[in-house]
């Protein structure tokens, strides 16, 4: 995989992936969160670092090693997140894998929240989370080269996708069908369709990390075609 000159072809760059759920507290015991395997967005870091890039992985909790060579950032919850993402700029290439929780308890209980004899459940109250993605794709300053984003739909699975690359301003979206028994939350293959500007690419199903591989290579010729 290296290039003419005998260099890898991410060599010199820096690469940002954000992948895993976030835990959302509601108190000392109990937090929102989501299916999110992070085996996608810690394939693609990897595959970053395959190809020579300097890597950052930021990633909610997780049940899989740090991928080698990699440094990775551990948070919790999609504030934190943001932070530790917005520390590690400046970036050429980001990729937001991560299935962010979209809303977090509107307060945090600093004891266990109690049963309480007869009493009715408590009410929830939510709040939305920060937009890692758009605010990083919209930063004015230091705004990654590339910024990629993945979007989780269960219905017009590409039309969604396009509407969300343009509102949040990414430059790339994966596209991922993950109504029932599509097998990504958690599984080992993905199919997703690339939705750019010049529009819409349907991938074939193949491993999550022979995808990984896919996306980084097409990452490191769009840098190297971009100009400077
Ligand atoms: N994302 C993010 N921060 C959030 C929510 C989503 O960075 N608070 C990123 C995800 O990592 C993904 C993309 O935005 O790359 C799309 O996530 P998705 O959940 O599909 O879209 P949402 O914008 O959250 O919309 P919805 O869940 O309502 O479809
Ligand atoms: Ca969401």
């Amino acid at each position: 995989v290296r290039t003419a000159a005998g260099r890898l072809p991410l060599s010199g760059r820096h690469v940002l992936v954000t992948s895993g759920p976030t835990h959302e507290p509601i108190d000392p015991v109990r937090y929102i969160a989501n299916r999110s395997s992070g085996k996608q967005g810690h394939a693609i870091a990897a595959a970053a670092q395959t190809l020579g890039a300097r890597v950052t992985l930021v990633t909610g909790p997780v049940d899989l090693p740090d991928p080698e060579g990699v440094t990775v950032q551990h948070v919790e919850t999609a504030r934190e997140m943001l932070a530790a993402v917005e520390a590690a700029l400046p970036a050429d290439v980001a990729v937001f894998a991560a299935a962010v929780a979209d809303w977090r308890a509107a307060t945090e209980a600093e004891h266990k929240i109690k049963k309480g004899k007869g009493a009715s459940p408590p009410a929830l109250a939510l709040v939305e989370n920060p937009d890692i993605l758009s605010t990083v794709a919209r930063r004015s300053r230091q705004r990654p080269q590339l910024v990629i984003g993945f979007a989780a739909e269960t219905d017009k699975v590409v039309e969604n996708a396009e509407t969300k690359r343009k509102s949040k301003a990414v430059d790339w979206i994966l596209a991922n069908d993950v109504s029932e028994g599509s097998g990504v939350f958690g599984g080992d293959r993905n199919r997703v369709h690339l939705v750019t500007a010049q529009g819409v690419e349907d991938w074939p199903e193949m491993s999550k990390t022979d995808l990984a591989a896919a996306l980084l290579g097409r990452a490191a010729r769009y840098l190297a075609q971009a100009k400077g």
